[in-house]
This record gives structure tokens, C-alpha cells and sequence, in this order.
């Protein structure tokens, strides 16, 4: 059994939560929050000072409160690890033992999502805590791998890249419909089967499109279509980097 602390009770807090509640290997032992939790029975505090013991103690709260909250835990020489895909291993205080448990996936507390899907990326000073964070790991998923600081922050920019800025694409598409009156709706199997291909395929080779095409006239009347509003500019972006975007 491992018993484990949880700090922090946001998006992923609540979804950790709900997922190490299902599994028999893991007991939640406390949870630590600013703030106090409603239905759960589980033991919970506000004050870091009252701190129970546990085999690790993982701090999921915003990045830039990460080192604080590290810096005021009570205990010395516990497993202490943050839940961030941005935010490197040295940011934690160093009177604990170091390590990180990134679940790469976007989490809101009112969706639910199959944790056992999410790869959890793994990275700890020492060797038993890095075995015992991906015992940790497999007990929630069916993928985790061990990632440098370095490595993390990589692929953290890509998920920028294919969580963040794609969504923001969908509000633009969300916008531009809905000046004009017409249903999202209609636009959302294209969103699925756009993900769906590129299961089998890689992203380069099933790009379509005017810029792939370099059918300049539908260019021309796309920008003249959004000439006046911010998202000109991410068009004419998108299009060059499609057109002439290098390797890095
Ligand atoms: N959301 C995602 O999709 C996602 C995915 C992977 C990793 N992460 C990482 O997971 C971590 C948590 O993200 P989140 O989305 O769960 O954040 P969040 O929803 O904003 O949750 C923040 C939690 O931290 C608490 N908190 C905020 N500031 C604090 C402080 N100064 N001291 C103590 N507690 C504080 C909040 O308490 P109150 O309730 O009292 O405000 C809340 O429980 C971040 O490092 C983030 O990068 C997020």
C-alpha cells in the first residue's frame, strides 16, 4: 500500500484524488488545501503544520506557488514531488527528497477523464523514489516514463502546441461562426476526425488546406474576410509556417 498526501485540491487535485480513491494499491491519507473540501471523508487540513506522515507528499497547486508551499512543509527528508509539466525538480525546497509525478493531460474539475489512459512522467533524485513513484504511476495508468527536468519542459511546449493553442483555434472557430449565425455544431466532426487521423498518420502527412494547396485566391479571400479583427495575423502565421515551417 502506498500512503500519500495530497496538497492541493484544484483541477488536478480533485481528478488525482478521485483516481488514487479507485485503486486498492493507494491510500490517500490527507489532503492539504487552502480552503476547506466538501464530501470527502478523507482527513483534510488547512494548516501545513499539521501535516500527517506518508510515503510521498505530491503539491499540486498553481506553478508559481510550488516553491512556497514546498519551502513550508513541516518534515525533512520525505518524498515531495510537484504535478507540473513546466516548472523543473530544483524549484522544490531542497530539505525533502525531490521528485515529479506530471500526468500530461488537460483537467477540469467538471470533466471526467480515463486516468489509466494519461501517461504520467516520472523524474526523482533517488533511485527508490523514482521506483516508487512509477509503482505510484502504474497504479493509476497504463503508461509511465521516466523524464529528465529537461525532457518535461520539452514536451510541455508541445502540449502547448496541441492542447492549448489548438483549443484557442476552436474559440477562434467559435467566434468567426457565431458573428455569422451558424452552428459550431456542424464543425465538430471535423474537429474528431482531424485527432482521429492522426492515430494512424503522422501530422505532416495528412495536412490539407488552402495553405498546403498554396491556393493563393482562397488565401486572399480568407484575409480579406478577416481583415479588422486580431485573428488576421494568426492566419497569415499559420499559413506561412504550413508553407515554408522548418524542421527545428
Ligand atoms: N490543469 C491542468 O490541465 C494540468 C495538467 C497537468 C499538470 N498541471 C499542473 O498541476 C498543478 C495544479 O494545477 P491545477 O490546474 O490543478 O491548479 P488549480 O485548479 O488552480 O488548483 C490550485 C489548487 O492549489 C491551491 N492553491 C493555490 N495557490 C496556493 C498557495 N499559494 N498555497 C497553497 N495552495 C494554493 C488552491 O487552493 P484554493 O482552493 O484554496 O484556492 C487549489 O486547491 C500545476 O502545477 C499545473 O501546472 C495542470
Amino acid at each position: 500500500m502506498i500512503n500519500v498526501i495530497l496538497l492541493g485540491f484544484g483541477n488536478v487535485g480533485h481528478h488525482l484524488y478521485k483516481a488514487m480513491e479507485a485503486s486498492a494499491g493507494i491510500a490517500i491519507v490527507q489532503i492539504y488545501n487552502r480552503s476547506s473540501i466538501k464530501d470527502i471523508t478523507i482527513p483534510q487540513t488547512q494548516d501545513l503544520s499539521k501535516l500527517a506522515k506518508a510515503d510521498v507528499y505530491i503539491i499540486a497547486v498553481p506553478d508559481d506557488s510550488i516553491a512556497t508551499v514546498s519551502e513550508e512543509l513541516p518534515m525533512r527528508n520525505a518524498l515531495v514531488v510537484h504535478t507540473s509539466g513546466g516548472v523543473s525538480l530544483n524549484t522544490l525546497s531542497e530539505k525533502n527528497r525531490r521528485g515529479i509525478f506530471y500526468p500530461l493531460q488537460t483537467f477540469s474539475k467538471n470533466t471526467d477523464v480515463p486516468f489509466n489512459t494519461i501517461p504520467i512522467c516520472v523524474e526523482a533524485e533517488q533511485e527508490h523514489d523514482l521506483e516508487l513513484l512509477e509503482s505510484l504511476g502504474f497504479l493509476l495508468s497504463e503508461t509511465v516514463v521516466e523524464i529528465s527536468s529537461e525532457e518535461r519542459a520539452t514536451l510541455h511546449l508541445a502540449a502547448v502546441f496541441v492542447n492549448n493553442f489548438t483549443n484557442h483555434l476552436y474559440q477562434i472557430a467559435a467566434d468567426i461562426t457565431s458573428e455569422k449565425n451558424i452552428n459550431f455544431e456542424l464543425l465538430k466532426p471535423l474537429v474528431t476526425e482531424t485527432a482521429r487521423k492522426i492515430e494512424s498518420l503522422p501530422p505532416s502527412e495528412v495536412q490539407t488546406g488552402p495553405a498546403k494547396r498554396k491556393d493563393q485566391k482562397t488565401i486572399e479571400k480568407h484575409l480579406k474576410l478577416l481583415e479588422g479583427t486580431p485573428y488576421r495575423s494568426i492566419y497569415q502565421a499559420l499559413t506561412n509556417s504550413i508553407q515554408h515551417g522548418k524542421k527545428l
